[in-house]
């Protein structure tokens, strides 16, 4: 891969073995120059933020980018507001190289790379908050998490108004807290949900799933069986509250350190279920340890395929 760019010129190409470029822009007025570009021939775009380390999960996401729309921009932009602590932004895993070569090869129009002084100029002081929705699940357990996620998705959106985002159902907390907020926004921007990409074993792709050692690896694919489990469990007509503590006992045997959670929600406002009949679909949502590393899963859940 060669690289050219230089300070002064505003897209910088990247140029594979094969002679495929991805242009690549680092400003707010250098996207939206490319977009109204685009917009002027009536083409449709489509957002994909990302925080780099790419793996198939994310690249499912522009694929299905490319399904909706004319244009498929990636962003990638670690954003430092997100991490609670200094040491998971320190130890968060960065491949910008890799990264490009992948989104090259996939085809992807255009790459939005800001530094952070483009989102976060000195003196910036807004926060996109929506309380609700972000003090459960992994908001009860990372302070400021989700406001830094809404506070960061309301710029990308607004920076490049897209037709259509796409975020993925692995972070479902997420993804139903950027749909509330560009309804209550007014944000003009249609928000995707994206399958969640697994591993042959069932492990949710992960950035960090490569902070995992060979031994948290083998372990880690116990989460999602756990969580099949007790999917199964609860369609078949099992308690809630049951079908969860024989979760906990399963996941404390497979040897997660620790359970940040391991509940059933609504869907549409993440109120907690534990039985009677659920206003909206029901998810099943877990969060545990291993060792210094975090994994998140989530599945959709039926119970209404037999009677409770
Ligand atoms: P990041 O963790 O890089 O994820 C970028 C997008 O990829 C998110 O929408 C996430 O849900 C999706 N994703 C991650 N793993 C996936 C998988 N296995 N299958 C399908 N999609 C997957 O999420 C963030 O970044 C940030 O919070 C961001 C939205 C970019 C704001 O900073």
């Amino acid at each position: 891969m060669t690289v050219e760019s230089s300070p002064r010129r505003a897209v910088s190409l990247q140029t594979q073995a094969d002679g495929t470029q991805l242009p690549i822009v680092r400003t707010v007025k250098d996207l939206r120059t490319q977009v109204s570009n685009w917009r002027s021939k009536g083409d449709r775009i489509a957002l994909v933020p990302t925080m780099g380390a790419l793996h198939q999960g994310h690249l499912s996401l522009m694929r299905d980018g490319r399904k909706l729309c004319d244009r498929v921009i990636a962003t990638i932009f670690v954003n430092p507001k997100q991490f609670n602590r200094a040491e998971d932004l320190q130890s968060y895993p960065s491949d910008n190289l890799q990264d490009i070569a992948l989104l090259t090869e996939l085809g992807v129009d255009l790459l939005y790379m800001p530094g952070v002084e483009e989102i976060y100029p000195p003196d910036f002081q807004t926060v996109v908050s929506l309380p609700a929705l972000s003090g459960c699940l992994c908001g009860a357990h990372r302070a400021g998490h989700f406001d830094g996620v809404s506070t960061v998705v309301s710029k990308l959106l607004l920076q490049a108004l897209p037709d259509v985002a796409i975020f993925g159902e692995k972070d479902f907390q997420q993804l139903q807290i950027i749909r509330r907020m560009v309804l209550d926004l007014n944000i003009p921007v249609a928000i995707e949900g994206g399958a969640t990409v697994r591993e042959a074993d069932g492990l949710a792709l992960s950035s960090r799933n490569r902070l995992l050692s060979d031994d948290e690896r083998l372990r880690a694919v116990s989460l999602h069986k756990v969580l099949s489990a007790a999917v199964t469990a609860i369609e078949a007509g099992e308690p809630v509250v049951k079908a969860l503590e024989m979760a906990r006992q399963h996941l404390s045997e497979a040897g997660f350190t620790s359970v940040d959670y391991f509940e059933v929600r609504e869907e549409q406002n993440l109120t907690l279920f534990d039985g009677g009949h659920p206003k909206s679909s029901l998810r099943i949502f877990a969060a545990v340890w291993l060792g210094s590393t975090r994994i998140i899963d989530n599945l959709p859940v039926n119970p209404t395929r037999s009677p409770m």
